[in-house]
């Protein structure tokens, strides 16, 4: 055996990458695996690299005979989908995993192996879209917003001009009184337009003031302002990583972005926080992680934090679960649908993203920032 072959130093590229990789020999034979594969695996790499690939897949005959047909140069790659079985860890479902097999550079005994998981295909593929539709209607929200609002100050002037000149001693005291509810109508709602686009214009607006920011200081003022707002029936756990650092960023704009999604999660708890069931009350978590090697729209990082907000509601409504992000899309009565657009475009100001899974019983706002 070719003992340059061996030496992991010449793959240690790979261990770059997000995804798993390993290089066999056709009969299995682990000679190196990455540090993303390590970290699925629970694994340290001398062990990985002690075992034989085959012993991890639930099929391993699909995957001995494709990669034996891609040593033998029968194709020069090909993939299929697998499960990869940790028996290192039972309590663990098998992994579904998307598989690719490559022939490495002319070499006949190494086969370059890649995985997938499925999951962080699909959320990444997700967060690729979410941030694209964000950017895509940002600028026309900008837009749309500014040529409503340039006409609202001439009607709100025109209706109290008119109001003034329906005077009782020219119209009569009754069309003036009925007319005067009209002008008050068209100021009434030029003002309620006029705010709504302000809210819209208002994150384009500020320049953002940046500082030191400590995102567990964050979450405790959003927890206290929520709590006074439903001192009774809502519980707000909180489950920190206190060895997160601090940050630079705009600390008003965060605490706001955080407001909005926990408002919306006591907003989804309202019927439970009314019901008050000791038992099972209405919750709502405020949980921070590090998270390595993450991938935000296409730049990559070495290190970030996730705050999740959990909450045990009844879930975004299905027909709205992947518009939520989009401006003015509510699912809520008197709802403007601007808070989710507003939190994500904070996050986005500091290089993140805000992300959600929900189903009946438990909702998760993933809000993902990078870090220094
Ligand atoms: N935790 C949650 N559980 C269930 N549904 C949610 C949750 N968070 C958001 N939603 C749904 O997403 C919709 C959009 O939220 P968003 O904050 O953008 O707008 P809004 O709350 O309707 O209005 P506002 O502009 O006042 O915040 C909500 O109306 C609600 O239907
Ligand atoms: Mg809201």
């Amino acid at each position: 055996m070719n003992p340059l072959r061996r030496d992991p130093s010449g793959f240690e590229a790979f261990d770059m990458l997000a995804t798993m990789v390993a290089v066999v020999r056709p009969d299995g034979e682990c000679l190196f695996a990455n540090a993303a594969f390590e970290n699925v695996m629970r694994l340290s790499r001398r062990a990985v690299e002690r075992s034989n690939l085959y012993d991890w897949f639930a099929d391993a005959g699909r995957l001995s005979d494709t990669v034996t047909g891609v040593a033998r140069n029968a194709y020069s790659s090909s993939r299929f989908d697998a499960l990869l079985r940790r028996s290192n860890l039972p309590q663990e479902l098998p992994l579904p995993v998307h598989v690719i097999v490559s022939q490495m550079d002319n070499s006949e005994d190494q086969v370059l192996i890649e995985l997938i998981e499925n999951a962080q295909q699909t959320r990444q593929d997700r967060e690729e879209r979410t941030l694209d539709q964000v950017q895509a209607t940002k600028e026309l929200t900008r837009n749309l917003a500014h040529e409503i609002k340039n006409p609202l100050g001439g009607i709100r002037g025109a209706a109290q001009l008119l109001a003034l000149e329906l005077q009782p001693n020219t119209i009569g005291p009754e069309l003036s009184v009925e007319l005067a509810e009209y002008t008050e109508v068209i100021i009434h709602e030029v003002d309620r337009l006029q705010s709504l686009v302000d809210r819209l214009l208002a994150p384009h607006r500020h320049a953002q003031v940046v500082g030191d920011v400590n995102i567990h200081e964050i979450c405790e003022r959003v927890r206290q302002l929520t709590l006074v707002e439903y001192p009774r029936g809502l519980l707000i756990k909180r489950d920190y990583d206190i060895s997160l650092p601090d940050f630079r960023g705009d600390r008003e704009q965060l605490i706001q972005a955080v407001l909005n999604i926990v408002q919306n999660a006591a907003q989804a708890l309202q019927q439970r926080i009314a019901d008050a069931d000791a038992q099972d009350p209405a919750c709502i978590a405020l949980r921070t992680r590090v998270a390595r090697q993450v991938t935000i729209g296409k730049q990559r990082w070495r290190l970030a934090l996730e705050l999740h907000v959990e909450d045990n509601g009844p879930g975004v409504p299905a027909e709205i679960r992947d518009r939520i992000f989009y401006p003015l899309v509510s699912g809520r009565d008197g709802g403007s649908g601007l808070g989710l657009t507003l939190a994500q475009t904070i996050a986005q100001q500091h290089q993140g993203m805000l992300d959600c899974e929900s189903e009946p019983g438990r909702t998760d706002f993933r809000m993902t920032l990078p870090l220094p």
